[in-house]
């Protein structure tokens, strides 16, 4: 990767998941520097990783001490700090530095009025699963990056998963899948786990019975090719048991659910946008 010193300004879950991706694909932490608002959280990434670590407690320049000499600086702090953070750091940055932000909502355009003109800036939407190298990311090109920004932002996030190349206006609908998708498929899971509870199974038991339902039915997804209306055609036996419970649940209209849920989704995006 053509990257000779990267800043990562708010190291939290996601900022460290992706930091963790680009040390495991062999970047150099040396080339590492990375902000946080504790010295709690910046000991700790300095100790752990071996990255430099500044923090806003122990100095008021600690993005911008971050900051210099990066040609990539990745934002990934909450989107209400975004535009702050790089006014902040905008006299810091290197004339021609690429931002790219993980922010939910933070639009291309809000970052490129507070940066300077020569520099660059990509939307992303990766997800937790990134810490185990299994992100699914969206990426999205301000006015101003090239092509060769944009694939060494593809190469960036290809350390912690799979990369989707989209225009702007679709990355707020793909944050509502997969951005927060993570966060409805463990609530799936809870669910299904007191369930499983309350057909009197013990909590370890009901957790492994159900977390290897998720992971098997999963990756035989992947391996077989085949639809999930087949697979789940496959276990749906005529009269049989399985298909009274997929009657049940066709009752409780889940389309209509999830529909309801990512539109609820992509109208908080839509308020964080417009900083509310
Ligand atoms: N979590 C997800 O699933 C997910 C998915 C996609 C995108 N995102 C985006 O990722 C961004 C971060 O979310 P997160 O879940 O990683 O949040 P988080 O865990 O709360 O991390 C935020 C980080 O920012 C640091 N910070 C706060 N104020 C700062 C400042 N003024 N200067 C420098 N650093 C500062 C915090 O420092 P301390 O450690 O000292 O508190 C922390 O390291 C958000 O914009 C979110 O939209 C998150």
């Amino acid at each position: 990767m053509n990257i000779s010193k990267i800043a990562i300004l708010g190291s939290g879950s996601m900022g460290t998941a992706i930091l963790r991706g680009l040390l495991k694909a062999g970047f150099d932490a040396a080339n590492v520097a990375v902000s946080t608002k504790s010295q709690a959280s910046a000991s700790r990434l300095a100790e752990e990783l071996g990255v430099n670590a500044f923090s806003a407690e122990a100095t008021a320049e600690a993005n911008s001490l971050a900051v210099a000499g990066a040609d990539v600086v990745l934002v990934a702090v909450k989107p209400m700090y975004v535009a702050s953070v790089l006014t902040e750091v905008a006299p810091s940055m290197l004339e021609n530095a690429l931002v790219i932000s993980v922010a939910a909502g933070i639009t291309n355009a809000t970052m490129e009025a507070v940066v300077p003109d020569s520099v660059a800036v990509i939307r992303s939407m990766p997800n937790t699963p990134a810490i185990v190298g299994r992100a699914v990311t969206g990426l999205a090109s301000g006015s101003r990056a090239t092509q060769e920004q944009l694939t060494l932002a593809c190469s960036l996030f290809e350390t912690v998963g799979s990369v989707l190349v989209l225009p702007e206006e679709q990355i707020d609908a793909l944050g509502t899948i997969s951005g927060s998708g993570p966060a409805y498929v463990f609530y799936l899971i809870e669910q299904f786990i007191k369930t499983a509870q309350n057909m009197g199974f013990d909590e370890a038991t009901a957790a492994m019975l159900v977390t290897q339902t998720f992971l098997g039915s999963t990756e035989l997804l992947v391996a077989s090719g085949k639809t999930p209306q087949e697979l789940r055609k496959q276990v749906t036996s005529p009269n049989g048991t399985t298909m009274q419970a997929i009657a049940k649940l066709d009752e409780g209209n889940l389309t209509t659910l999830f529909t309801n849920a990512t539109n609820a989704a992509l109208a908080r995006s839509k308020e964080i946008a417009a900083g509310k």
